[in-house]
């Protein structure tokens, strides 16, 4: 509930919205809705209190423009057309090509980044559409409205939008890890100030762990020698219980269990590691399949015991260095699976097509979870497999990512580089008592959903006002 404060209207701004329109062959345009923390966080907002939201987003393809050019939206959605050269420059080219790397570490640094024109166009381009999403705020926003703006993508728009509106609260959430100082200055001086300094327009910056929120205030005070008065705050989203355990007992994942088990063969009596991730340069599935080949070497006993799922799926397949690493990744499952397999034993079952129930399903069976990102904001997986787990499951977590701070008593912690260390880690997952392998998954499920969605959402929003 939020209290406390006159009814009020609240806006998030974000690139992807909640919802996503598809033009069918038919000409008729059909709506996808979306999940995830910022949606059902949005939904808490309490209508007893008068409050209404609107959400802002950018119309991703062209289903989106159609839906925009025809009028056609959702309630409490406004979605800008902006130029798609724009936006393609702004998404792909600066927010997934410079910005996602500097924050996820992911250069490879003798040959890039090198910042020269193409990177200076691109540039221009974040600057309108940041632009475009200020002013749309500015035009949207009553008096004393309560602005939340997300993400990398959006990263100048406070600071644009308390130049249009300082009558506004703003607040900016960064669901990025952030870079630490030393690495976050190989960005030209001017956009390393401008990114910072545009935060900085915001009342209340805030990080989903501390160690993120660190490495911006230290950016903060290296490049401008401060953070110039915003609050910073930390706000670590967690999974959201009642709704991932209803979900994952209704028919649809009953019938993707029994499917899952015929893949993974024998008789039931074979261990799963399971792993979910979207298809992303900072997920490091490359490495654990890479750490499964080497227990499938170093522990020959596992062979025709084990399996690996392996579910990666699409994301951002506009960029090449993306497609060619979903290329790697199918490559050396099929490698594994040539080198190892035999009739009726396949070493890793991996799936690309995006599928909730079936991610759901392998939640339940995982007898152990492998989340060994590069370097990750969060990461949810990590948060959600103990909640829907059958019989326990050991979470193999990499010290990089965000959910170690809150779940890494309770797994088994790897160096997401170390190939070898990963794959000791997994064996000892395997190996883990059944009782000790449940008394952990409690307490991980516990950890995992202190802080669920709503209450992240609401938090921020009481925070910003306080
Ligand atoms: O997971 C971090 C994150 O920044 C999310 O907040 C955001 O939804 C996503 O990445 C962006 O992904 P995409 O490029 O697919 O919209």
């Amino acid at each position: 509930m939020v209290s406390e404060h006159a009814a009020a209207q609240i806006l998030v701004a974000s690139n992807r919205g909640p919802v996503t329109y598809a033009l069918e062959e038919n000409g008729e345009l059909s709506a996808k809705r979306g999940g995830g923390g910022l949606v059902s966080g949005l939904s808490a907002i309490g209508d007893s209190d008068g409050d209404t939201a609107l959400w802002v987003c950018a119309a991703l393809g062209d289903g989106d423009r159609e839906a925009v050019r025809r009028g056609v939206g959702e309630p409490g959605v406004r979605m800008l057309d902006i130029d798609p050269r724009v936006h393609a420059d702004a998404y792909n080219g600066i927010a997934n090509s410079v910005l996602w790397f500097v924050h996820h570490m992911l250069y490879q640094t003798p040959l890039e980044p090198a910042f020269g024109p193409e990177f200076r166009a691109q540039w221009a381009s974040y600057e309108a559409y940041n632009r475009a999403f200020a002013e749309a705020l500015a035009q949207s926003a009553g008096a004393d409205a309560a602005v939340l703006v997300q993400d990398y993508h959006l990263a100048l728009v406070p600071g644009m939008l308390r130049e249009l509106r300082p009558d506004l609260r703003i607040g900016h959430f960064s669901h990025t890890p952030w870079a630490p100082v030393d690495y976050f200055r190989m960005l030209p001086d001017d956009v390393a100030e401008q990114l910072l300094r545009g935060i900085l327009g915001a009342d209340r910056a805030a990080f989903l762990t501390g160690r993120w929120a660190d490495a911006f205030t230290e950016c903060c005070v290296r490049v401008l020698g401060g953070t110039s008065g915003t609050r910073i705050g930390v706000h670590g989203l967690g999974a959201d219980a009642d709704f991932l355990r209803e979900r994952s007992r209704r028919a649809d994942v009953e019938e993707r269990l029994v499917a899952l088990r015929e893949q993974i063969g024998g008789s039931g009596d074979r261990k799963v590691i399971v792993r979910v991730d979207r298809t992303e340069l900072s997920k490091n599935i490359v490495r654990g399949l890479l750490a499964y080949r080497e227990l499938l070497e170093s522990h020959p006993e596992w062979r025709e015991r084990v399996v690996h799922v392996a579910f990666a799926y699409p994301s951002r397949q506009d960029l090449a260095v993306y497609r060619d690493y979903t290329a790697e990744v199918q490559r050396l499952a099929d490698e594994i699976n040539s080198a190892y397999g035999v009739e009726g034993w396949t070493p890793v079952v991996l799936h690309v097509k995006d599928d909730f129930a079936r991610s759901l399903a392998a939640y339940r069976l995982a007898d152990v979870a492998l989340v060994n990102p590069i370097r990750d904001g969060m990461n949810l997986v990590a948060k959600e497999v103990p909640v829907v787990s059958d019989e326990g499951c050991v979470l193999v977590l990499s010290r990089e990512a965000g959910a170690y701070e809150e779940l890494g008593e309770d797994a088994v912690v790897v160096n997401p580089y170390d190939v070898m260390g990963t794959a000791t880690a997994l064996h000892t997952a395997l190996t883990m008592p059944q009782e000790e392998r449940a008394e952990r998954t409690k307490r991980l499920a516990a950890a995992a959903t202190a802080l669920p969605p709503s209450q992240w959402f609401l938090d921020q929003l009481r925070a910003l006002r306080a």
